[in-house]
């Protein structure tokens, strides 16, 4: 009983296009992606350029001003971030209150969100001070936020931050160092960690930057849409999927390593199991950071010394999968967290951080969106329509009559 002719006369032409699948709801000048031919450029250049060459403060400058930053540019950026490292200490008593085995990203998007207490400055998103400032104080604080988050859930006291260090190594040292122990950071750490952050600095209308962009256009503060980003990119089918990737290839180990069988199960759509780590709704081809991280994985697995079990299980996976019909049928490749969280393992992160560390990663892809859509002059509350599937009209029925 669907009657179009109704429906239009109600609300003019309305299109339904389930999970945006065609829909664009932007114009944008950040990325481009091209998943017919795995292409990702970030201002128009090649990722594999700057994962080659660049480093992640300088992508998070790119992405949020659109150029390249001159050196004294970079050097003026370095040093605004590194004077905001520091959190209110107020803010510490939030981690007190969770408990002791809460996920880190309820912990982040928590304490996002509760930065707009400490900053209501940035309540007015139309003043580009400001605007720069909370942009500052998110891309300084959210390292210390995380690394604070693992503390808690370790037990541990927290490490303030220390601004003679460059960013990643702040955040390493922050995450793992223990008071009155030596800590050494490991520089094959250091730079694959600012490689893959840089590799997860943008991706255009994703789910959790459109949700920035959403809760942003009702003109809410910085703070108040970054943490909801944080909150759409925690799902499994989204950021999720790294930690779901790990807990899959120990599912598979502990269960004896058949990967035939798991394949199968995939195939059969037994419980609803997907081979996490596969699949995009945009590459169609190959994931280009996928193959960028396939390459940094043997890296620094083999730089570190830890081979791992998991890793052969995860290459035993791809090579069944690329040459099996039900994947290459619906296009499916490895995407980016396939192997992300082989690596993560190898530097010492406990599983349940690692969407943390998709989440440092994209938070300057995230701003970029939230100051582009702000500063545009068109830009409008992001809003919707729906296909009504109810009851038409029905008379209200007292309570004792039901
Ligand atoms: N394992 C098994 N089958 C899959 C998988 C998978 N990983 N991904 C998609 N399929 C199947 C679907 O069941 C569907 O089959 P059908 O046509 O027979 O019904 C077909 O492939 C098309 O998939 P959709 O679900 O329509 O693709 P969509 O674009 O909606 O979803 C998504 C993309 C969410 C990434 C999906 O591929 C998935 O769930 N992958 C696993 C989770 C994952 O790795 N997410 C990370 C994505 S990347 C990121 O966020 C950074």
């Amino acid at each position: 009983g669907f009657d179009i002719s109704k429906l239009r006369a109600q609300t003019g032409l309305v299109t339904l296009d389930n999970g945006f699948g065609n829909t664009a709801a932007y114009k944008s000048a950040i990325t481009f992606v091209d998943g017919e031919n795995g292409i990702l450029r970030y201002r128009g250049y090649p990722i594999e350029q700057l994962a080659e060459h660049g480093s992640f403060i300088e992508t998070a400058y790119l992405l949020i001003n659109g150029e390249l930053p001159t050196a004294e540019q970079l050097a003026e950026f370095r040093n605004e971030i590194t004077q905001h490292t520091l959190l209110h200490e107020d803010v510490k008593r939030f981690y007190g209150g969770f408990p002791r085995d809460a996920h880190p990203m309820a912990m982040l998007s928590s304490v996002v969100s509760a930065l707009s207490t400490f900053y209501q400055d940035s309540h007015n998103p139309f003043d580009p001070e400001q605007r720069h400032l909370s942009t500052v104080r998110l891309l300084a604080k959210l390292p210390t936020i995380a690394a604070y988050a693992y503390k808690k859930s370790v037990g541990h006291p927290f490490v303030y931050p220390r601004n003679d260090l460059g960013y990643v190594e702040n955040f390493l040292r922050m995450t793992f160092a223990v008071p009155a122990e030596e800590y050494e950071l490991n520089p094959v750490v250091v730079s694959a960690l600012d490689k893959l952050l840089i590799l997860h600095a943008d991706h255009e209308q994703n789910c959790s930057t459109s949700t920035v962009r959403l809760v942003g256009s009702s003109q809410a503060n910085q703070f108040a849409s970054i943490s909801a980003g944080i909150s759409a990119l925690w799902g499994p089918l989204h950021g999720g999927a790294n930690q779901a990737v790990l807990e899959m290839l120990e599912k598979i180990k502990s269960d004896g390593g058949d990967v035939d069988a798991f394949i199968r199960k995939v195939k059969n759509r037994e419980d609803g199991v997907k081979l996490m780590g596969f699949g995009h709704r945009v590459y169609k081809s190959f994931d280009p950071r996928a193959q960028i991280i396939k390459g940094a994985a043997h890296d620094v697995l083999s730089q570190l010394g830890k081979a791992d079990e998991l890793l052969d299980i995860a290459l035993k996976l791809e090579e069944h999968a690329l040459s099996d019909d039900f994947f290459v049928e619906r296009k499916l490749y490895p995407n980016v967290d396939f192997y992300t969280g082989l690596i993560y393992r190898a530097m010492g992160f406990p599983t349940s951080m690692f969407t943390v560390l998709f989440a440092l990663g994209r938070l300057p892809g995230w701003i970029a969106h939230w100051h582009e859509m702000i500063k545009d002059p068109g830009s409008r509350i992001g809003r919707p329509r729906q296909i009504y599937t109810g009851v038409e009209i029905r008379d209200y029925v007292a309570l004792g009559d039901r």
